[in-house]
């Protein structure tokens, strides 16, 4: 008999409790056709409604949906988001940049965070630069969260070569692991980066040998 009084602060609540933390700055992935495809209508669902939810919640969801494909949704590479449903936010950004980055933290639960390169062309996103950021405690229950946590700034590495040079090939990722309610996150911000030094090629070891 309280079903249909308690309904709408039920939602509520959950969505307050679902909601965890994502990129704002600069544009993070989010769910299209490619993400439908592989993860499946439910998570598309979830991550549509609330983009801040966690990796094991998504786990849950998947779990035995017909349309659910694990072989090609990933949910621990951006969350299985899809590069192919946001081209059109690919930054473009040099080595040795320094970017800065919002991440909204919607509800703080404690754990770590680091924030590093992915491949994205690997099948569960290799990371190929580590630690940009590293937070021992992230989003403490604990205290007020600290604007470093959410308002920072990385710099690009000056050691990926031509790895992230063209699209389709590298993300920012943030990950965010929080024991404390066994939940993960993760929010990946997809980039393009030249190679460094091109017109100094000599900085960087070709041509050695010959000279020197
Ligand atoms: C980060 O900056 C935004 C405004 O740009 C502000 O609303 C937010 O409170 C800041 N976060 C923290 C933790 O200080
Ligand atoms: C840092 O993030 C990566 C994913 O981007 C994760 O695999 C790794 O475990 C994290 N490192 C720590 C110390 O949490």
């Amino acid at each position: 008999m309280h079903f249909t009084t308690t309904l709408l602060p039920t939602l509520a609540l959950f969505t307050l409790t679902n909601a965890h933390g994502y990129f704002t700055t600069p544009p993070a992935r989010q769910p299209g056709p490619a993400y439908q495809q592989s993860c499946g209508m439910q998570a598309y669902y979830q991550m549509s409604g609330d983009i801040n939810g966690n990796i094991q919640g998504l786990t849950q969801t998947t779990k035995n949906q017909p349309d659910y494909n694990p072989s090609t949704c990933r949910l621990w590479k951006c969350k299985g988001l899809k590069y192919a449903d946001n081209t059109a936010h690919v930054q473009k950004y040099s080595p040795g940049q320094v970017v800065p980055m919002v991440f909204d933290i919607r509800a703080p639960h404690t754990g770590s965070a680091n924030v590093s390169i992915i491949d994205i062309t690997t099948l569960d996103g290799t990371v190929i630069a580590s630690n940009l950021k590293k937070w021992d405690v992230y989003a403490s229950t604990a205290s007020s969260i600290p604007s470093d946590e959410e308002n920072f700034s990385i710099t690009m590495p000056t050691t990926l070569g031509s790895r992230c040079a063209g699209p389709g090939k590298c993300a920012i990722q943030l990950f965010w692991d929080a024991p404390s309610v066994e939940q993960t996150y993760e929010s990946c911000v997809d980039f393009e980066m030249a190679a460094a030094g091109k017109r100094h090629a000599r900085d960087f070891g070709v041509g050695r040998g010959l000279k020197d």
